[in-house]
């Protein structure tokens, strides 16, 4: 598959909001400043969609874009950051919970984490609730970029092994840089399946 058109259609501060559920739909989610929207634009060429930022929260809302007129792209904001005040982080975690556990068309969630920390709790947490609510989750491994070589394969290899020790089977895993474009291919292939 290839991406003729991306268009946002819509940012709703409540799921309610959202538009109907008459696609299929894959949401992108993971901490402040993994590089969610980066990836997004990436993944649909077009380098100013989805807003990014150096400063951590930029995505504050729930963001529809529709992708060929046929489905959703969902730009979420991001969960852990620890800046903003304990009442919007409050606030966020309802709105990423309330959507997750009622969008009838979310096809598969990715699970954005940065390529160069060990994995942290607070995203094998997250993926753990993704287990008990049944959300079809999948990882993508960010920023590539910046790292060398040598510590790639160490870095994925690391994060296999922490997965492992409490997932009987790995989820399906992505390696990709919103810089060099790399793993957009095997993510759409991936979203073409899927469909
Ligand atoms: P929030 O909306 O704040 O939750 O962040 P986000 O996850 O949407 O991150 P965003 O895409 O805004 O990117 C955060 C920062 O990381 C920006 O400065 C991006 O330029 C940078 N960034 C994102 N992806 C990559 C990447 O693959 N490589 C490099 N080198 N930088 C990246
Ligand atoms: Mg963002």
């Amino acid at each position: 598959m290839d991406i003729k058109k991306a268009e946002f259609l819509t940012s709703s501060s409540v799921p309610t909001q959202c538009p109907d559920p008459d696609r299929p739909e894959y949401a992108f989610i993971g901490r402040s400043n993994v590089g969610k929207s980066s990836l997004i634009n990436m993944i649909c060429n077009k380098s100013a969609l989805a807003k990014t930022s150096s400063t951590p929260g930029k995505t504050q809302l729930i963001n529809h874009f529709t992708i060929n007129d046929t489905w959703y792209l969902v730009d979420l904001p991001g969960y852990g950051y620890a800046k903003v005040s304990k009442t919007q982080r409050k606030s966020f975690k309802l709105l990423i919970e309330n959507y997750l556990r009622h969008r009838s068309n979310l096809m598969c969630l990715f699970v954005l984490v940065d390529s160069r920390h060990k994995p942290q709790n607070a995203d094998l947490e997250f993926m753990r609730q993704m287990g008990e609510w049944g959300i079809p989750f999948v990882i993508v491994l960010t920023k590539l970029d910046k790292l060398k070589a040598s510590e790639k394969e160490i870095n994925i290899a690391n994060y296999k092994k922490a997965l492992l020790e409490e997932w009987e089977e790995l989820p399906q895993i992505f390696v990709t840089s919103a810089k060099k474009g790399e793993g957009r291919d095997e993510i759409l292939h991936f979203i073409d399946q899927v469909s």
